[in-house]
């Protein structure tokens, strides 16, 4: 579902330059002058919730949170500022350029959580736990990283236990105790939540 579109959002944005990055060559130099003891990435972050909850919570670890969807972002970069953390780094960008932005093995944790489910068949490509996603998840994880996932779709859940467990991921259902905002407003409802952590297969 598309964020309705925000009141002075390219103000907004300029308003939170110093933590939205357009541009991996920059995100790459700031990212490495932090000299960060682990580097963790939420993919499709929206408005930021569980990212600011998870870099409040570890101050010693760097955040970085990537979305393409600008309407989105900005809550998150507002929620962000708010906060006053040092630890959280967004990206403005779509996850098919991750590559860019990261080292091989450079990162510790990938969050992914409520992402769309793309029913049709169609458009399984667009899924976040496609085998073209998950081949870049395993280029930029770190020896001992993983990639915790979280939805409401037992669709995309089964689909996404198939994709990894092919990519040679080992699964298992340990999470993270961080709230998002679709989460909190899916269990309002009452609708069943399915996590699981992957691990990739050794290099
Ligand atoms: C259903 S929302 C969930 C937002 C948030 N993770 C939560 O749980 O509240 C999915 C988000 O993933 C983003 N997204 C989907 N595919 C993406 C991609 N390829 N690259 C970057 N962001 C993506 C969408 O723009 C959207 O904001």
């Amino acid at each position: 579902m598309r964020p309705r579109k925000k009141k002075h959002l390219t103000e907004r944005l300029e308003r939170a330059s110093a933590i939205l990055y357009t541009e991996p060559p920059i995100f790459r130099e700031a990212l490495a002058s932090r000299n960060a003891r682990a580097v963790h990435l939420e993919i499709g972050c929206g408005k930021g919730s569980f990212a600011v909850q998870a870099a409040a919570a570890n101050p010693d670890i760097t955040f970085a949170a990537l979305e393409r969807e600008k309407n989105a972002l900005v809550t998150a970069l507002e929620r962000a500022m708010s906060a006053e953390l040092g630890n959280l780094m967004f990206i403005l960008a779509d996850a098919k350029r991750l590559a860019e932005y990261f080292e091989p093995c450079g990162v510790q944790r990938i969050y992914i959580n409520f992402c769309d489910p793309w029913s049709s068949n169609k458009h399984a490509d667009r899924r976040l736990t496609a085998p073209g996603f998950l081949a870049l998840y395993k280029e930029i994880l770190a020896a001992g990283g993983a990639v915790l996932f979280k939805t409401d779709s037992a669709e995309l859940f089964e689909y996404s236990r198939r994709t990894l467990s092919a990519e040679g991921f080992r699964l298992s259902d340990e999470f993270a105790p961080w709230l998002t905002d679709y989460e909190t407003k899916w269990l309002t409802l009452g609708r069943t939540i399915y996590k699981l952590t992957a691990y990739p297969p050794d290099a």
